[in-house]
């Protein structure tokens, strides 16, 4: 009963100029081990899942990518969005898939572009959450103890309220501004939403028309269609018209039966190049070479990814990113990085 949706049709734009529309960081394998953000995904989940349950969904534009980098997936486990839609689409869609296939399966909704470090502690954490999906009806999440204002994540307050180890959520809000994450962060009360998801499957489609009944009038009319070979054609014909929003702000912030699930399995969004930098290896001056070779005189702190094969010479650098891909030459202040989607909107190269 048992399934998993990895979201894969994000583009990864804080990642420029590394990460492009055409090759978004969930197919790139950032510190060399030969399989990319993507693959990591399904080998982990492949230990629990049968391979047969596990779907993608992602954009028509990656779907050659997909097929070269997980090859063993059959075309019926891969979901193509005709346009970019957010994550409440791509979640609604495949429990309507899953649904057609197995209508009482257990979902696992996972992100394809995240680090988890311990593999073992995760895994039981996906176990114990299918366990308790399986229970009532229940949205789990699985959060993440904080150590930072960031402003690019959920925020989820906990009750006493508690079942086992699953925590009562109390409020979620997701990518709050910075003054507020301060707050909440100084509270000692919140913790991060890892954007890891458990639920049955009846259990996301009552939530789906109570809290989004106008995505569900675009989708649901397609019950029938599912699982079937018209299903593409109602999808490229109806998907576009769904409203673009994540599941987020559309379903975690106005439910009122979320729970928690904690977990310490060395998690990492890899969401910025900042984040990256903390996760890397680095030499005694704290530089971090990716996949490069560097030659540093008086320079520190600084982050250097390059195509393989170059040789990075710095010279009095401190605290830069400096990033080469194709036929962009990025450098900037490391703290000034959210400066990159204003770079990518100026740039006249897109993505
Ligand atoms: N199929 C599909 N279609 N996938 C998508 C789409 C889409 O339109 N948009 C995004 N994704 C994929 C991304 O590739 C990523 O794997 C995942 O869905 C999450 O999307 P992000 O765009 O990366 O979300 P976020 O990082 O801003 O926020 C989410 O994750 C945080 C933790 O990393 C939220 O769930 C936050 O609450 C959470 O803290
Ligand atoms: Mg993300």
């Amino acid at each position: 009963n048992n399934y998993c949706v990895i979201m894969g049709g994000g583009i990864g734009s804080r990642f420029w100029p590394f990460s492009r529309k055409s090759l978004p960081k969930q197919f790139l394998d950032f510190f060399g081990t030969g399989r990319s953000l993507l693959q990591q995904t399904y080998d982990r989940f492949s230990k629990i899942i049968p391979s047969e349950n596990i779907f993608i969904v992602t954009n028509d534009l990656y779907a050659s990518l997909i097929q070269e980098q997980l090859p063993e997936l059959s075309p019926n486990q891969i979901l193509l969005e005709p346009t970019r839609r957010n994550t409440a689409p791509c979640i609604a869609w495949a429990s309507y898939h899953i649904h057609s296939l197995n209508p009482n399966a257990n979902i696992v909704v996972a992100p394809s572009d995240h680090l988890i470090l311990k593999e073992d502690e995760f895994l039981e954490a996906i176990g114990k959450g299918l366990k308790f999906a399986e229970k009532k009806c229940n949205l789990l999440t699985l959060g993440i103890k904080p150590n930072r204002p960031e402003t690019g994540y959920g925020y989820i307050q906990v009750d006493e309220q508690k079942d086992g180890e699953f925590y009562k959520v109390k409020t979620f809000t997701e990518k709050p501004e910075l003054e507020l994450a301060k707050v909440f962060i100084e509270s000692g009360e919140f913790y991060w939403n890892s954007g890891l998801f458990i639920w049955n499957v009846n259990c996301i489609l009552k939530a789906f028309n109570e809290l989004l009944p106008e995505l569900v009038a675009k989708l649901a009319p397609g019950v029938g269609l599912y699982g079937t070979d018209k299903e593409k054609a109602f999808i490229n014909e109806y998907f576009p018209a769904c409203p673009n929003i994540s599941i987020d702000f559309g379903i975690m912030e106005k439910a009122d039966n979320v729970y928690v699930l904690m977990g310490d399995f060395g998690w990492s969004d890899l969401g910025t190049w900042g984040s990256l930098y903390d996760l890397s290896p680095k030499d005694n001056n704290q530089n971090v070479c990716l996949k490069c070779e560097s030659l540093t005189y008086n320079s520190k702190n600084n982050i250097v990814v390059l195509p393989e094969g170059k040789l990075a010479v710095l010279q009095d650098m401190d605290g830069y990113l400096i990033a080469e891909s194709d036929n962009v030459l990025l450098i900037c202040k490391k703290e000034e990085e959210h400066a990159i989607r204003k770079f990518v909107n100026d740039a006249q190269i897109k993505m």
